[in-house]
Formats: structure tokens, C-alpha cells, sequence
């Protein structure tokens, strides 16, 4: 049997558990691939618990996983943040979350995002809509950049690769009622979802950061692409603009301003 939505809200709320009993306490923090780019026991933990909970239920099933990279199979595909929001979590800001999406054929049906600090589970099936803690969810209907309120996120070689995305927030900045820097991009995507944020553009992220909180922003309404408007934002270099559908017209022109 294929994972239902239940299920998948279900894990994501059981790896919750384990990064909600870590909060506030102390941490073994190493870095990754960059120096800002963090990892901690408690990233651990909760992938240990999803891929064992997924091979267990579903044996065959192939998991791109944030800690652990890619586990092979031929039955779906799920892709697993187990902490999005790492520095915030390292340093005791409640605002993170886990990240579970699964797909069919390359396109992804089901994704949870849950925060365990505020309760709040995101979830969507693809065709049938967003919810939060099943009340439905749609986008914002704000029609002008100036009144929006956008959010978006730094990668992690900004120390050393001028394409950071600095430019792109200056723009922003100057243009809409304030650009926010939340740090997850997963919930970045769920709070355009539930109308919180006008819109959410990121660069150089990861499948397992926007392949859940992709599809429920889509699923609440909004107009999700990467940044040259194309629809793959899971493929390398991957790139994410999630918004209501006329500011998601309005962001992608000031993206593609010349310099
Ligand atoms: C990060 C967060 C952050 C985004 C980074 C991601 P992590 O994920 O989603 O908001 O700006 O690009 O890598 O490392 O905390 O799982
Ligand atoms: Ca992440
Ligand atoms: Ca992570």
C-alpha cells in the first residue's frame, strides 16, 4: 500500500517529537559543507527515525535524505528534511520544522511540513488542496508588490560566492512592505500557502528543502516555479518563486531585471 497523507503527516509529527524534546538543550554542533552550514545530534536523530520508519513500512521505497544522501529503490521516491532550520534550532529560535514529501513517477503527490514548536502541520495531496492542522489554506490576495510582505533565504557559500542574493533582497527591500529572512525554507513555503507571505523566492536550495512545502504552496494556490519561470524547482541549479499568481508575476520581473 502507498503511503497516504495521513501517514505522512503522522511521521512528520513522530520527528517533531525528537526536535521538539532537543530544543534548548545543549548541542554537538559540526559544520558541513560551509562553516555557516550546520548540523547537530539532533539532525541525526530524526533522520535515523524517518528512514527507519519509511524502509520499515514501505521497504523498496528510494529516500534522498538531507544527513544520510540517497538510499536506492524502485517503489516512490521521498524526499526527508529532518531539520529545516538548523541555525535557528542551534541557537534556540522556535522556528524550524521537518520536511517529508513523496513522489510517483518524478512528481511528488503527497508533503507535511511540521513545526513542533507551534504545532502547526502543513499538509497537501496533489489535486485536493492545503491544510493546516486541517483547516483548508489558501494564498494571500494581495495584488500590488508594494503591499506585499515577501520572505526568502541566504545560501550557505554567501561568505564566498557573489551570486548570494543580496542584490535581489535590496530590490525587494525598496519595493513591497518588508522582506523577511525566516530561516526554513519549508515553512517559508507553507506561510505563502496559508497567506502569511505574499511570496518566497530562494536560490541553490535543496529537493528535500522545497519538494514538500512546493506542493502545498501550489496546492493553496500559488504559482510555484523557479526563477526563469520554468517549472522544474527540484532539478540543479535549483531555484524556487513561490507567490500569489500576480505578485508571482510582479517578483519574477524584478528578478530578471538586467543589473
Ligand atoms: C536551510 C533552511 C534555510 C535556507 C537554506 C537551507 P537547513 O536548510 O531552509 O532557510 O535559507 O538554504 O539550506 O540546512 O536548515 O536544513
Ligand atoms: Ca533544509
Ligand atoms: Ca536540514
Amino acid at each position: 500500500m502507498p503511503p497516504t497523507l495521513q501517514d505522512v503527516e503522522i511521521l512528520a509529527r513522530q520527528a517533531g517529537v525528537i526536535l521538539r524534546n532537543g530544543y534548548g538543550k545543549r548541542h554537538q554542533i559540526t559544520s558541513k559543507s560551509h562553516t555557516i552550514d550546520l548540523v547537530t545530534e539532533t539532525d541525526r536523530r530524526s533522520e535515523e527515525f524517518l528512514i527507519d520508519a519509511i524502509k520499515r513500512r514501505w521497504p523498496g521505497s528510494a529516500i534522498v535524505a538531507e544527513e544520510s544522501g540517497e538510499h536506492a529503490g524502485s517503489n516512490g521516491l521521498w524526499y526527508v528534511d529532518p531539520l529545516d532550520g538548523t541555525v535557528n534550532f542551534a541557537h534556540g529560535v522556535p522556528i524550524f520544522s521537518v520536511s517529508i514529501a513523496y513522489a510517483e513517477g518524478g512528481v511528488v503527490q503527497l508533503g507535511a511540513v511540521y513545526n513542533p514548536m507551534s504545532d502547526e502541520c502543513f499538509c497537501a495531496r496533489r489535486g485536493e488542496g492545503a491544510f493546516l492542522n486541517g483547516r483548508r489554506l489558501r494564498v494571500s490576495e494581495t495584488a500590488q508588490l508594494a503591499n506585499a510582505l515577501l520572505v526568502t533565504g541566504f545560501p550557505y557559500d554567501i561568505w564566498e560566492n557573489p551570486d548570494n542574493n543580496l542584490e535581489n533582497f535590496a530590490r525587494f527591500a525598496v519595493r513591497t512592505q518588508g522582506v523577511r529572512r525566516l530561516g526554513s525554507a519549508a515553512l517559508d513555503l507553507c506561510f505563502v500557502a496559508a497567506g502569511r507571505f505574499d511570496g518566497y523566492w530562494e536560490l541553490r536550495l535543496k529537493p528535500w528543502d522545497v519538494a514538500a512545502g512546493g506542493l502545498i504552496a501550489a496546492e493553496a494556490g500559488a504559482v510555484v516555479t523557479n526563477l526563469r519561470g520554468g517549472e522544474d524547482y527540484l532539478s540543479p541549479p535549483q531555484s524556487i518563486l513561490a507567490a500569489n499568481p500576480a505578485i508571482h508575476k510582479q517578483m519574477l520581473a524584478v528578478l530578471n531585471e538586467k543589473p
